[in-house]
C-alpha cells in the first residue's frame, strides 16, 4: 500500500500565522550564507548571541509581512491525501464516492441496452440497471470532459461518478484529467474518501500501469490545490484519500506515486509563487524562498544569494541596469544541487526569469491588451526552476549537478532608472544600446546566462516568459522553444512528453538578427516586431558558451491559465524528467 503526503505548501514567507519562518535558516550553511551581506532578513538570521537571535528573529517576521497594502496571506494547511493502489472488487469498496474513467468505447451497449464492458455491466446489474439508464437520461457518452455524479443505492459506495476520457485513453493527460474530474467532484460532493478505476484498466499493458496511476494521483492532487491564501475566508477540501483501483499494487507502483507527489509539492510551490502579487513577492522575498527550499533539503542544496554589491563586482551591468529604478533590490539567486552520494557525471544549469513585476519601465505597459495588470507573472521562468528545486530535493537523482539561477529584480519606473537608450555593459564585456526598457527579461537573462557558463554545466535550459510576440505566434497554451543543439531538443522533448507540456520548436534564423544592430554599442536590445520571439532568443545566444548546450524557451503564454484566472506551474514536470534523463 502506498500511504503518500500529498504536496506540502510550506510557504511560511507568505503565511501570516506562521511562526517559524526565519528560524530555519539556522539549518543552511553559514560558510555560504554569512560571507555576503543580504537584506533585513538574511542577515539577522545568523545573529549569534541567543538574545538578538531571538529579536532578529522577531523582527525579521515583521519586515517580511510588511507588505504594501496590508495585505497578509493565509497560512493554508497543506492539503494530505493519501493513496493507496488497491486490487479490490468494485462493488465492495466502501467509501463516498467511487470515479470510474470510461472511454466513448466502453459506454457501448448491446440489443439489450445493456453495457458490453464488464465493469460497467458488473456495475449495473449491482444497482439494478439504473446506471444505464441515468447515463443515458444524462446523455454521458464519455467523450472528454464530460462526467456525471449519481446517487445510487446498492454499492458500498455512496455515490458513483462517470468521468469521459474521450475516444480512447492512452495520453497521459486523460488521465491526468481523470484524477482531476475525480478530485472536482469530490469538492462537489464533499467526498472525503474516493476511490478512482478504468473500465477498461485490463487493456492497459501491465508496464504502463504504474505512470498512469501517477497521472490518475498528480491529477487528483493538483485538481484538490484551490490558491485560497489571499481570500478572507478559506475553505480546506474535503479529500482525505484516494484508492487507485485495478492498476496493480506493490513497490513499484507505490514509488511512482511518491514521485508524482514530489513533483507536484513543485508544482504548488511554482504556482503558489507566480499567484502572489508583487507587493507580497517582491525580489527579496523570493530569494528568501529559495534559501528555504535549500535550507529544507540542506543534504543536496547549497544556496547562494548575491546583492547589489557583489553583482557589480561580477559586473552584471546589464541586470542592474533593469533593477535600477526600484526601492525594492534586485537578488541575484543560486542554488547548487549535488547527489547525496558525491559522484557526478553531468552538470547542469536551470535558469529563470525572474522579473517578480515588469511595468515595462519609460516605455511603459499602456493600452487594452498590454495585461500590466498581469505582470507579477513575469517571473514564471524562476518560479519553474524553483518548483522544480523543490522536486528535485525530495526525489534525490544521482549523479547530476544541477544548478539553478535567477537574477531577481522588477522592472519599474523612477528617476535612478535606466533610460531609453542609455548603453548597459554585461559581465562578458558586451555592450547593449537599450532600445526599448520594456525589453527587460534578455537583459536580466543576459547576465544569469554569462553566470551559468561560468558554473561549468555541459548543458542550460532556460525559461522565460520572454515575448508577446511568442503568444501571437503559439497562443495560450504552447511554449516556443529556441536551441541550436538538436541532441538538447531531443531530450527535452522525450521529458515533455512524459510531462504533457506543449512545447514547439522554432527557428534560430540568424539572418534575422541584422535589426538588432546598434550604431554605437555592440547590440540594442530590441529589434523589428516581426519574429520578435526569435530575435529575443538570438540576443540571448550572444551570452551563452558556444561550448555549452543551451536551450531557450519562451513560456509568456502557458504560464498563465486566463479562464482560471491562476497560474499553471508550467515547466516544472518538463524540467524534472529532464533532469532525471541526465541522471544515473
Ligand atoms: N514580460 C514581457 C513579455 C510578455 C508580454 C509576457 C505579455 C506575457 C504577456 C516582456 O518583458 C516584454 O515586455 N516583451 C516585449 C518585448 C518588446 C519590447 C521587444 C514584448 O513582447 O512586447
Ligand atoms: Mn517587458
Ligand atoms: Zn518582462
Amino acid at each position: 500500500m502506498a500511504v503518500i503526503r500529498a504536496a506540502s505548501t510550506s510557504l511560511s514567507f507568505l503565511a501570516s500565522t506562521s511562526s517559524s519562518s526565519s528560524s530555519r535558516y539556522c539549518h543552511c550553511r553559514p560558510s555560504l550564507f554569512t560571507k555576503f551581506r543580504f537584506g533585513p532578513i538574511f542577515n539577522i538570521s545568523f545573529a549569534v548571541t541567543p538574545f538578538s537571535s531571538r529579536r532578529a528573529k522577531r523582527m525579521a517576521h515583521s519586515t517580511a509581512r510588511a507588505t504594501l497594502g496590508l495585505t497578509q496571506p493565509n497560512k493554508i494547511d497543506p492539503p494530505k491525501i493519501s493513496f493507496a493502489a488497491k486490487e479490490i472488487d468494485l462493488v465492495q469498496w466502501k467509501g463516498d464516492l467511487l470515479a470510474v474513467g470510461v472511454t466513448e468505447k466502453d459506454m457501448a451497449k448491446d440489443d439489450d441496452s445493456k453495457f458490453k464492458n464488464s465493469i460497467l455491466q458488473k456495475l449495473d446489474s449491482q444497482l439494478g440497471g439504473l446506471l444505464s439508464e441515468a447515463s443515458s437520461e444524462e446523455d454521458f457518452t464519455g467523450k472528454a470532459g464530460q462526467s456525471t455524479v449519481l446517487r445510487l443505492p446498492g454499492l458500498g459506495s455512496k455515490r458513483v461518478g462517470l468521468i469521459g476520457l474521450g475516444a480512447a485513453a492512452s495520453a497521459m493527460v486523460a488521465y491526468r484529467n481523470l484524477g482531476e474530474a475525480a478530485a472536482a467532484a469530490a469538492k462537489s460532493t464533499q467526498a472525503s474518501n474516493v476511490a478512482i478505476t478504468l473500465a477498461s484498466a485490463e487493456g492497459i499493458p501491465a508496464e504502463s500501469k504504474p505512470v498512469t496511476a501517477s497521472a490518475i494521483a498528480t491529477g487528483a492532487i493538483l485538481g484538490t490545490f484551490e490558491d485560497s491564501r489571499f481570500k478572507s475566508e478559506t475553505k480546506k477540501p474535503a479529500l482525505k484519500s484516494v484508492d487507485i483501483i485495478g492498476l496493480g499494487s506493490g513497490p513499484e507502483i507505490e514509488k511512482k506515486l511518491k514521485y508524482a507527489d514530489n513533483v507536484c509539492s513543485g508544482i504548488i510551490l511554482g504556482k503558489e509563487l507566480v499567484n502572489a502579487p508583487a507587493n507580497v513577492l517582491t525580489p527579496g522575498v523570493l530569494a528568501e524562498e529559495a534559501s528555504r527550499i535549500a535550507s529544507e533539503y540542506s543534504d543536496v542544496f547549497t544556496a547562494k544569494i548575491l546583492d547589489v554589491e557583489q553583482c557589480k563586482e561580477l559586473k552584471m551591468g546589464s541586470y542592474l541596469g533593469v533593477a535600477a529604478a526600484s526601492t525594492n533590490p534586485p537578488h541575484f539567486i543560486h542554488l547548487c544541487y549535488k547527489p547525496p552520494n558525491g559522484n557526478v557525471k553531468t552538470k547542469l544549469a536551470l535558469v529563470g526569469k525572474g522579473l517578480t513585476f515588469d511595468s515595462g519601465g519609460y516605455n511603459i505597459k499602456t493600452g487594452a491588451g498590454c495585461l500590466i495588470e498581469l505582470m507579477k507573472f513575469d517571473m514564471g521562468g524562476s518560479a519553474a526552476v524553483l518548483g522544480a528545486a523543490k522536486a528535485l530535493g525530495q526525489i534525490k537523482p544521482a549523479g547530476v549537478e544541477v544548478h539553478f539561477i535567477v537574477a531577481a529584480c522588477e522592472n519599474m519606473i523612477s528617476g535612478t532608472g535606466m533610460r531609453p537608450g542609455d548603453i548597459l555593459t554585461a559581465s562578458n564585456g558586451k555592450t547593449i544600446e537599450v532600445t526599448n526598457t520594456d525589453a527587460e527579461g534578455r537583459l536580466t537573462l543576459a547576465d544569469a546566462l554569462v553566470y551559468a557558463c561560468n558554473q561549468g554545466v555541459e548543458k542550460i535550459v532556460d525559461l522565460a516568459t520572454l515575448t508577446g510576440a511568442c503568444i501571437v505566434a503559439l497562443g495560450p497554451s504552447i511554449a516556443g522553444v529556441f536551441t541550436p543543439s538538436d541532441d538538447l531538443a531531443k531530450e527535452v522533448f522525450g521529458a515533455s512528453e512524459a510531462s504533457g507540456e506543449k512545447l514547439w520548436r522554432m527557428p534560430l534564423e540568424e539572418s534575422y538578427w541584422e535589426s538588432m544592430k546598434s550604431g554605437v554599442a555592440d547590440m540594442v536590445n530590441s529589434g523589428s516586431r516581426q519574429g520578435g520571439s526569435i530575435i529575443a532568443a538570438l540576443f540571448l545566444k550572444q551570452f551563452v558558451d558556444e561550448k555549452v548546450q543551451w536551450m531557450h524557451i519562451d513560456m509568456a503564454g502557458p504560464v498563465w491559465n486566463d479562464k482560471k484566472k491562476n497560474a499553471t506551474g508550467f515547466g516544472i514536470s518538463t524540467l524534472v524528467e529532464w533532469v532525471l534523463k541526465n541522471s544515473s
